[in-house]
């Protein structure tokens, strides 16, 4: 979508539909005067008959039949202006773009000045707008060959009109900066919306080479055979149930220079996760090719801070691995041997993420990081305590935690802690080896977390559980069913906020 800034009274721009943002109860307020004047009684008797408040996610459709440029007006509530945020901007902008796809509208204008409000700068608030604009207009089209006519359009153009005095330069920064975001948070969706059938651990691979060529991007494969002379027992004893080689994938952009301690991000990369020998129910089962919605995060991520130029040195880490059962998968009980050295009780072949993570934390050690960030679809558990609305973050370090919960609140990705005491570390160990990779349902997400914190470098370390937050079941204002993209827009905050 081309996304155009002009400097113009919104009522006097030549378009098919304006988009005015109303906070609530202000309809009858002076700015709307103009549109008021516009509608004539008709307005008035809309907002007297309770049509229109202009609550979150409200909308009304106005055709203005001739009487200004605009052949439409398309109000849509932002709830009360005192409890503003650019979550509320987003999500008014994406409930929008929904009704105009609907209407088969594709070039809008939008009445920048009402979304402004005094919580936010020009700036953040072009940047919600336009994130809105993106991430409410994205589908996984690709393999739809039939029903493309009857298919919501997507947008081809937006026009943000801006006038009284805003600078067109903040608002351009703005949408620069989102549009940049936006295309990691696009290329993490469309990972996990592909099908397990075409996205193998060589697939994941060569797309990080594509992404790392186009970006300018530093990007090495650990093959079958390098993993083997590593050691990284745990994520080959996971991957040798199905007949698809494993890799791990690291990608480095050197915003810094090469000799900074860099942030490591890593990704949990299960092509498709079936539960191996301790099999999943069928039900649902489709949804776990999901399962690399952290490799897709830190790829969109790494993607997107090349594009901004962020001026830290990063290196994502991908073990990408497919769980399937076989005759040649590992079985319950089975002892793995894991690159740090520790010895893993294999209890449940179903808890695979936390083997292939321990290897790719064991990794991390070598590029001796600043912190490590680690991304992963982790637990039925985490669904069960946060549901789809956020994303549990546990950790080594309560500076690095509250950083990121912070960054959350702003961008969307909202993260709630949970804690990791010793107590819980207790219930990982194992009669027979170091650490068990299971120890039953109770508080899954946190003994998920323990396992994890075994391998961890000394480093501020945070784990971050997505497994409720990286697919959309029903489809939210800014989010279509399927992958979400969760984190990007987390972990880009997280960088910028570092500064450098
Ligand atoms: N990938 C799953 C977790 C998951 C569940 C992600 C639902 C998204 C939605 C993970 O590999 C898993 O199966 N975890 C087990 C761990 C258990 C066996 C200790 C779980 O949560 O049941
Ligand atoms: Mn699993
Ligand atoms: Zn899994």
């Amino acid at each position: 979508m081309d996304i155009k800034i002009r400097t113009a009274e919104p009522l006097e721009v030549a378009t098919p539909c304006l988009v005015v943002g109303i906070f609530e109860k202000e309809m009858a307020s002076r700015k709307l005067e103009a549109l008021s004047r516009l509608l004539g009684e008709e307005a008035g008797s809309l907002i007297d008959a309770g049509e229109f408040s202009g609550k979150a996610r409200e909308t009304l459709l106005l055709y203005l039949g001739g009487k200004a440029s605009c052949r439409r007006a398309l109000l849509v509530g932002l709830g009360k202006r005192e409890e503003a945020s650019p979550e509320k901007l987003r999500q008014g902008m994406g409930t929008a773009v929904a009704l105009l796809k609907e209407k088969r509208i594709d070039s809008p204008a939008v009445d920048f000045a009402s979304f402004c409000h005094d919580a936010a700068t020009v700036r953040e608030t072009a940047a919600a707008l336009t994130e809105g604009l993106i991430l409410a207009d994205y589908r996984f089209f690709r393999y739809l060959t039939e029903k493309a006519e009857e298919f919501p359009v997507p947008l081809r153009e937006a026009v943000f009109c801006v006038a009284g005095g805003i600078s067109g330069k903040e608002v351009e920064a703005g949408v620069d900066l989102a549009r940049k975001v936006c295309a990691g948070v696009v290329l993490a969706r469309d990972l996990v919306n592909e099908p397990g059938n075409v996205k193998s651990p060589a697939y994941l691979a060569d797309r990080a080479r594509q992404v790392a060529e186009e970006a300018g991007l530093r990007c090495i494969v650990l093959e079958k055979a390098e993993l083997l002379r590593e050691g990284m027992g745990a994520l080959l004893g996971v991957a040798q149930g199905s007949s698809r080689e494993p890799c791990l994938i690291v990608v480095e952009y050197a915003g810094a220079g090469r000799r900074e301690a860099p942030v490591v991000l890593i990704g949990k990369g299960v092509v498709f996760d079936s539960g191996g020998i301790s099999l999943k129910p069928a039900e649902n089962m489709d949804t776990m090719k999901m399962d690399m919605a952290g490799a897709a995060a830190v790829l969109g991520t790494l993607l997107a801070a090349a594009a901004l130029r962020i001026p830290q040195r990063l290196v994502g880490i991908i073990p990408a691995v497919e769980n399937l059962p076989s005759g040649t998968a590992i079985r319950p009980g089975d002892i793995l041997t894991s690159l740090s050295g520790k010895t893993i009780e294999v209890l449940n072949t179903d808890a695979e993420g936390r083997l292939i993570l321990a290897d790719a934390l064991a990794y991390a050690k070598r590029f001796q990081p600043a912190c490590v960030i680690d991304l992963a679809t982790l637990t039925g558990a985490c669904v069960v305590s946060l549901g789809h609305q956020a994303a549990a973050i546990l950790g080594s370090d309560q500076e690095l935690i509250g950083k990121l919960i912070a960054c959350g609140e702003k961008s969307g990705d909202r993260l709630w802690q949970l804690p990791l005491w010793d107590d819980y570390c207790e219930l990982v160990k194992s009669d027979v080896a170091d650490v068990k990779n299971s120890a039953g349902r109770a508080a899954g997400t946190i003994t998920g977390a323990a396992f994890l914190k075994k391998f961890a470098p000394e480093t501020p370390w945070a784990h971050i559980d997505i497994a409720g937050t990286a697919w959309e079941e029903k489809g939210r204002p800014c989010c279509p069913k399927g992958g979400t993209g969760f984190g990007v827009r987390l972990l880009i905050d997280f960088l910028r906020s570092l500064g450098g």
